[in-house]
């Protein structure tokens, strides 16, 4: 059974949500967990909550006892912690760095030519619950080594994983780090116009999600095109065609598309 020595650093909220999933996968007990964070009491609280996850007062004492280390630190912190670790590196591990815009080239700088396995990973807050996609890609070096395999199998125990090329990186940190605000603004404003026509919010809700759950299973198990399912709630001047255009009219598809090419 392959062992897996696991390090976060940074425990803000992306931090945290690969911790929580982590700790519910340290039953497996192949796993054994440390974190570390800028503000120590944020880190300490993990391990006074979880029997699996281990302080490291120090980034060196994570990179001695770590194989698989998750970057979660602030984009303003990636460059420096990286080169921070760098110096600190006396055997192999993988760098899995979570910032959004650091690329592979600049990550592998900080160790200034030496053996530097790197992923940069893609995912959200919802992987404290397996929810969320994780979107990665690796440098040459671990794709050629022996830990490319086993980073793979870490990555898909935390939750469905899809590789992609670094070039395609950005655009998939919209659909799967920022794409979850966007459902909760279109849920809020669900709720407030369901509000607004008389029905009570929570029961409204929970009609809301299960339809909106339900919806995306469907999209996902059918075998039919997009446009073929929406048809089937077509009824010629029926009123979802009608809300439909009325979407149109006000831009919602030009809006959707405009904010993601504009986070590109
Ligand atoms: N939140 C998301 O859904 C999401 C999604 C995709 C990608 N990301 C990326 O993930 C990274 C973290 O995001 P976040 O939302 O978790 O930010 P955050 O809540 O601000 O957390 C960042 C954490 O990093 C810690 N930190 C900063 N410098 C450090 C250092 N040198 N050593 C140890 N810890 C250090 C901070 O410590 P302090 O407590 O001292 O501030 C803080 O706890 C960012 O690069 C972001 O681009 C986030």
């Amino acid at each position: 059974m392959t062992i897996f020595n696991v390090g976060v650093i940074g425990t803000g909220m992306l931090g945290s949500a690969i911790l929580k999933n982590l700790d519910g996968l340290s039953e497996q007990s192949n796993l054994n967990i440390y974190c570390c964070n800028r503000t120590t009491e944020k880190a300490i609280k993990f391990t006074q909550k979880s029997k699996s996850i281990k302080y490291c007062s120090s980034l060196a004492e994570i990179v001695n006892n770590c194989q698989y280390i998750f970057l979660a630190v602030n984009t303003e912190s990636a460059l420096q912690t990286t080169k921070e670790i760098a110096e600190l590196a006396s055997k192999d591990f993988v760098l899995l760095s979570a910032e959004a815009v650091t690329k592979l080239e600049e990550l592998e700088n900080c160790f200034k030519g030496n053996k530097a396995l790197i992923a940069r990973i893609m995912l959200n807050t919802n992987i404290s619950s397996r929810g969320s996609a994780i979107v990665y890609t690796f440098n040459k070096q671990l794709r050629e080594s022996q830990f490319g395999e086993h980073t793979e199998k870490l990555l898909s125990m935390l939750g469905s994983t899809t590789s992609a090329k670094e070039n395609q990186l950005l655009s998939y940190t919209v659909i799967a780090g920022c794409l979850p605000s966007f459902i909760y603004i279109a849920v809020e404003a669900v709720q407030d116009a369901a509000v607004c026509s008389g029905l009570p919010i929570d029961e409204a809700t929970d009609v809301l999600l299960e339809t909106w759950l339900g919806a995306l299973s469907r999209v996902k198990e059918s075998k039919k095109s997009l446009n073929e399912i929406k048809h089937e709630l077509y009824y010629p001047n029926g009123i979802t065609i009608k809300g439909i255009r009325s979407l149109e009219k006000e831009g919602f598809r030009r809006a959707i598309i405009e904010s993601y090419l504009k986070m590109l």
